[in-house]
């Protein structure tokens, strides 16, 4: 697919499905089940590496990761995460995006607004995907954004501001679902919610909390549409019992 297959999306009232993946065997999976959009988030580092925060995660573990999609994914539409840090100046910008795209990426996500290093990524020719509302890399609280009425206005215009860059699509992370749908109507690029109500042109969850990966409380806004926790530690231990019952072979 291509960006003007996501604005077309927007238009026809279709809303577009994005799915985090990090590796080859998921993303084929991804694949398979023709997800639009794949993004090789920054969540790696919480959900791969067993980091505390999204900031921890290197730009070489991101380019890994995004190789690794794209292997599995080879004919997908991969978004792929700018760690943090990388994308503070419009130099090292627009090499970390390069380096992204080389990776195997078709988009580089940019949390927040750093305008002078979007700018410079856009002149290049990259697609860019916008991340407001929620910004993990920068935030103290997971709580919902964008409740008053000051803080609503400020995102909705920087959504707009982001707009006039042509993005490939913006995320807006936890968010009121008034301000997801106001986001929605004023943009041209498709939004992508999580947990930014139902009005959004597309919504993105993290992988492991549509599969429950984990035994962990969910977000607020996530689902479960499998549960490969109970699976996968009951296929250990029959695997166990089996060793110890000596009757693998
Ligand atoms: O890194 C990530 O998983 C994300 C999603 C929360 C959108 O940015």
């Amino acid at each position: 697919m291509l960006k003007e297959d996501f604005y077309a999306m927007k238009k026809n009232g279709m809303p577009i499905s994005m799915i985090t993946v990090y590796d080859s065997a998921f993303a084929r999976m991804a694949e398979a089940a023709e997800i639009e959009m794949l993004l090789v988030g920054d969540s790696a580092a919480n959900v791969m590496l067993g980091m505390n925060k999204t900031a921890e995660v290197s730009m070489e573990a991101m380019c890994i990761f995004t190789n690794a999609v794209k292997r599995g994914a080879p004919n997908s539409y991969i978004v792929s995460d700018m760690p943090f840090g990388s994308d503070s100046e419009p130099k090292a910008a627009l090499q970390n995006a390069t380096r992204l795209i080389e990776a195997g990426a078709n988009a580089v996500k940019i949390e927040g607004l750093p305008l002078e290093s979007l700018r410079a990524i856009k002149e290049k020719g990259i697609d860019l995907v916008g991340h407001l509302g929620l910004l993990p890399q920068t935030a103290t609280s997971f709580k919902q954004v964008g409740k008053s009425d000051e803080e609503a206005e400020k995102i909705f215009e920087q959504a707009k501001v982001l707009d006039t860059l042509e993005p490939c699509s913006i995320v807006l992370e936890h968010v009121p679902e008034a301000l997801g749908k106001k986001i929605s109507q004023a943009t041209n690029a498709p939004t992508i919610g999580i947990g930014a109500g139902s009005y959004t042109d597309g919504q993105v969850l993290v992988m492991h909390d549509v599969l429950r990966m984990h035994p962990f409380k969910l977000p607020p806004f996530a689902k479960n549409f499998a549960n490969f926790w109970e699976a996968g530690v009951n296929a250990f231990c029959d695997y166990k019992s089996w060793v110890r019952k000596k009757i693998l072979y």
